[in-house]
């Protein structure tokens, strides 16, 4: 049976972990200059409807690194854009390439896409969630700290598609979840209910981060929100993570961001260029984690 990756509570803590680990694996090696051909003629297929750094980046380096190819394909430039149901599109895209990674704004899209394509579709960020992105912010905590098990997560500000995942991520991997939002911002209603037993909220974000291991926060206004930037920032504002809230942390807590990120915004500059950030690292595993993902997706 194809393998996807839409979601991180498609795949078994097992599974899950065999990713991260190999990917620290896959990092090392990367560094000590050792060539890695495993998905030589082997091609990804990039679809995006969103802008993206990060996630391009290290899917089309990833994919050289380890000899194989990929596509960037605007929805603009292929034939999606213009109407073409995503069911043939599907189908074609699928009969040509080894994997298919979208970004696009609806999940359903991502569903329909695996349900026709022959061959693996990767989440790269929907609506309601950012898998790829959870598994280089668990490599970065392993990396940093051991295990994530019975650590205390505290996620402040918009109950997005990455709070979603961590929502999700909590549940797999065994850690506490704290998450502070604003009145109106909180994650989906369906996300709450399906991981109500693992999560706890707090609507005051210093008492919520007291004791955190970690404390993660993104922008207040996603992709596609971009008009409500002016009333976000209001109902937002006192949910900056800045040192107020991390000296309640414990000591050696991290910070996290899936950047890009809005200094002066949801996080002070001193936090997120400061001591206790791992920013860098969790970008740049995005690269190692994905090269993990794809070779198990495409190689297993
Ligand atoms: N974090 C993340 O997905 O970054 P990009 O939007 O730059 O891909
Ligand atoms: N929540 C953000 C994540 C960007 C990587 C967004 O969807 O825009």
């Amino acid at each position: 049976m194809t393998k996807h990756f839409i979601d991180l509570d498609d795949h078994s803590f097992q599974d899950l972990q065999g990713i991260i680990d190999n990917a620290i694996a896959l990092k090392k090696s990367h560094q000590s200059g050792e060539i890695n051909e495993s998905l030589k003629n082997k091609t990804l297929a990039m679809i995006f409807d969103k802008s993206s750094t990060r996630t391009r980046v290290s899917f089309e380096a990833g994919m050289a690194q380890l000899g194989g190819h990929s596509l960037f394909l605007s929805d603009k430039d292929i034939q999606i854009g213009r109407g073409e149901p995503i069911t043939d599109s599907a189908i074609v895209i699928g009969s040509m390439v080894d994997a298919i990674m979208l970004r696009v704004s609806s999940h359903d899209d991502i569903m329909t896409f695996a349900e026709h394509a022959r061959t693996p579709v990767i989440n790269a960020l929907s609506d309601q969630s950012h898998p790829c992105q959870m598994l280089a912010d668990l490599m970065t905590f392993q990396e940093h700290r051991g295990p994530i098990k019975g650590k205390k997560v505290v996620w402040v500000g918009d109950g997005n598609n990455v709070c979603h995942t961590y929502m999700q991520a909590a549940e797999i991997f065994g850690f506490e979840l704290i998450i502070s939002t604003p009145k109106g911002y909180e994650a989906a209603q369906d996300f709450v209910d399906k991981y109500q037993n693992n999560i706890s909220y707090c609507s005051n974000p210093v008492e919520a981060c007291k004791g955190a291991d970690l404390v993660v926060t993104d922008v207040w206004a996603s992709m596609g929100m971009e008009s409500e930037q002016k009333a976000r920032e209001l109902a937002f504002k006192d949910f900056q993570v800045n040192q107020k809230m991390m000296s309640v942390a414990n000591e050696d807590a991290l910070f996290m961001h899936c950047l890009p990120a809005h200094r002066g915004e949801e996080v002070s500059a001193d936090v997120i260029d400061g001591k206790q950030s791992v920013i860098w690292d969790e970008a740049e595993n995005r690269l190692h984690a994905q090269k993990a993902l794809l070779l198990y997706l495409i190689n297993d």
